[in-house]
């Protein structure tokens, strides 16, 4: 794996520590001159920018790439303030030229990790023109064309009034729990007023019961096929004071770019009215199809809010540009809870087979809370020890994994084979 160094080797023989091949210095090299090449080619070009841009890849010297005149320029000087600095490693360069990188995700990558990395300066923002945005709707029909054309659509009253008093206070209940316990996980700005509750499978029946809601039914497999599975099962609290999020889409571990289909779905269960005031989630509505993108991902100008009454679900392709909204109210706070599916060959972002190792909920899981947690064989992927015919349960048994119980009807309970 790049960068992490062997451990010790345990067999006479097979030490290959002083093995070597590429040089780092020299492929460091020879990635700065191929992005210097690919800029020289794209010279013709980048007078559109109509602006001035320092370039600097790493530790080398800075350069500027002048795009003001009707012919844009390398210099190795300049005197002129740019407009925009960039810090950037040239192997994303090159992985833009050979479509192995989301450009706009490669522009900010390092960003979060390195402030250096942060583009600064002038960037302009995408502007979005629809004559209409999707509205809440009980019609799932127009749910499902409206996700189509815009990438999202606003399912009303998924959620009863109660249902969403129970959620609720599941949600801000576990949060309160974890704040006291100093445990919270918090984002939003510096003082943390957004709080992330993670793994919710783990954090009451009462999110065991929401993974029966037939909503799940209804959009999941027809966007995804029969076997998605949950990635993350999460709720975030949108508190006022929050610092509007990095804008993101929800594929970018889906890297080099395939945007020909959306490789998940998300399901936002909102459990307070949503509004453009309290942090409605943001959306570049049609930015699924690639032709719309966000110039700068630090700023939701131009994105539009999804506001929608509580009780509505939030259901989202993958592929669109979207953030957790600035809640710009004076108190209160936003709930909401994300349940999100990606395809069954897709690695989960929340590790399901080491967080339910816990005794007390694992015996409450049913067959399609296994199944919807990647606790199943599909396809050739997912199975134990070499097992891995399709539709078999996979479990823990005398503390080993293993194949198990056949599945035997939709929801029903399988049969033993093991
Ligand atoms: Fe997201």
């Amino acid at each position: 794996m790049a960068g992490v160094p062997p451990g010790k080797t345990y067999t006479p023989g097979l030490d290959f520590s002083g093995v070597t091949y590429t040089c780092p210095a020299k492929k460091a090299q020879s990635e700065a001159d191929r992005a210097h090449e690919i800029i020289k080619e794209k010279l013709p070009l980048l007078h559109q920018i109509n602006a001035l841009l320092a370039v600097t890849f790493g530790d080398r010297p800075t350069f500027f790439v002048d795009g003001r005149g009707d012919e844009a320029k390398i210099l190795e000087s300049c005197d002129d303030e740019p407009d925009c600095r960039l810090n950037i490693k040239p192997e994303y360069i090159i992985q833009f030229y050979e479509n192995k990188l989301e450009p706009r995700y490669g522009l900010f990558k390092d960003a979060f990790f390195n402030e250096a990395s942060m583009p600064a300066g002038k960037i302009p923002v995408a502007i979005n023109a629809f004559s209409r945005l999707p509205e809440p709707t009980e019609d799932v029909e127009q749910v499902k064309r409206d996700i189509e054309e815009f990438g999202y659509g606003l399912a009303k009253n998924v959620l009863s009034p109660e249902q969403v008093a129970i959620m609720r206070k599941a949600v801000v209940e576990q949060a309160a729990g974890e704040r006291k316990a100093g445990i919270a996980q918090v984002d939003g700005g510096p003082d943390g007023p957004n709080q992330r509750l993670w793994t919710l499978i783990n954090k009451g029946d009462d999110f065991l019961d929401l993974l029966n809601h037939p909503i799940i039914d209804e959009f999941i497999p027809w966007a995804l096929g029969e076997h998605a599975i949950i990635t993350t099962y999460t709720a975030n609290i949108a508190r006022p004071g929050n610092v509007p999020m990095q804008l993101h889409t929800d594929q970018v571990a889906v890297q080099p770019p395939i945007r020909d289909i959306a490789f998940g779905m998300n399901i936002l269960f909102y459990l307070e009215d949503v509004t453009e005031k309290n942090g409605a989630t943001r959306v570049y509505p049609g930015s699924h199809l690639g032709q719309v993108a966000p110039e700068d991902i630090f700023t939701v100008e131009g994105s539009a809010p999804a506001e929608a009454p509580a009780g509505t679900a939030l259901i989202v392709d993958s592929r669109i540009w979207h953030a957790t909204g600035p809640n710009r109210e004076e108190a209160g706070e936003r709930p909401l809870i994300l349940l999100f599916f990606m395809r069954s060959f897709i690695r989960q972002q929340e590790n399901n087979f080491l967080s339910l190792r816990r005794s007390d909920v694992w015996p409450k899981l049913s067959d399609r809370h296994k199944r919807m947690l990647g606790f199943y064989t599909t396809g050739a992927l997912g199975g134990v020890d070499g097992e891995v015919r399709e539709g078999l349960f996979v479990e823990w048994k005398d503390g080993v994994g293993r194949c198990g119980r056949r599945m035997t009807g939709v929801r029903g309970e399988g049969a033993s084979v093991g």
